[in-house]
């Protein structure tokens, strides 16, 4: 059983307006699968399902992690199960360095306070010390080592979001849901995004990115759903649904 993730009939609507419908997908370790359709059709929804964000819950149907089911869980509990989330829109610190970016990031960093500090200061060193390490290392496979001591805002769009990645990372989850990690990025840029992603799922991450770039789609995902007005109407291999005629049609225009 190496199903990570599986969703069985998830419907969700919003006053009425159906957002996603009767959804069913099934994504397994070290796979790296897409999510496509045009603006509007559900995606960043669906994970927003996935991992509980503003507190959205499905209407009807099942999650399930590694066959637990998470809906029902905090979107915090969901999170320390091990599936992770880059936002669409990624949230950086700007006026913190890139390193307390991630230090921030790590789960355990409530224990850096003060009082724990002055209570327990030999703990608290080894947590510290253990959690720098940590964000050195993902820093050092984003590239972005020569920015620790710098303030996030300075950093460009496409480093930006490979320090959102390098957060994640950080927390070792081991499902990761990328809503358009390469949007707005230079093609340079995409391709070091992609080597990233390809690395990571290499070492047995599994991910689950939405994309609009359909070069991206086939160069990285082994298989893709196509969803449109809330529903998976498609999916296969990336060439098999961008040659799907349906598709094309609503997708592509032609
Ligand atoms: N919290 C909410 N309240 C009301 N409607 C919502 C909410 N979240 C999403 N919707 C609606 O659900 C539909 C799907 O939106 P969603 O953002 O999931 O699409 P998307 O596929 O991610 O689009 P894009 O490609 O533009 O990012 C839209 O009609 C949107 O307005
Ligand atoms: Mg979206």
């Amino acid at each position: 059983m190496d199903e990570v993730l599986a969703l069985n009939n998830v419907s969700k609507s919003f006053d009425g307006i159906t957002a996603v419908k009767n959804v069913c997908i099934s994504i397994k370790k070290g796979e790296i699968v897409g999510l496509i359709g045009p603006n509007g059709a559900g995606k960043t929804t669906l994970f927003n399902l996935i991992t509980k964000t503003h507190q959205i819950k499905p209407d009807a149907g099942e999650i399930r992690y590694h066959s637990h089911k998470i809906n029902g869980m905090s979107d915090y509990q969901i999170a320390r199960m091990g599936i992770g989330r880059l936002f669409q829109d990624v949230k950086i610190w700007g006026s913190l360095t890139v390193m307390e970016n991630l230090l921030l990031a790590r789960a355990d960093t409530l224990k850096e306070n003060m009082a724990y500090r002055l209570l327990f200061p030999k703990r608290y060193r080894e947590i510290k010390e253990k959690n720098t390490k940590e964000a050195e290392k993902w820093l050092a496979f984003v590239n972005l080592e020569e920015y620790k001591t710098k303030k996030a805002k300075g950093l460009s769009y496409g480093q930006q979001r490979l320090l959102g990645l390098a957060r994640l990372l950080c927390n070792n989850f081991e499902l990761l849901l990328l809503d358009e990690p390469t949007s707005g990025i230079n093609a340079v840029m995409v391709q070091t995004i992609l080597e990233k992603i390809q690395s990571l799922a290499q070492w047995g991450k599994t991910i689950f990115l939405v994309e609009h770039d359909m070069d991206v789609v086939k160069q990285i995902t082994s298989r893709v759903y196509f969803m449109d007005n809330g529903e998976i109407i498609a999916t296969g291999k990336p060439d098999e649904i961008l040659s799907n005629p349906l598709v094309k049609e609503i997708y592509l225009g032609c």
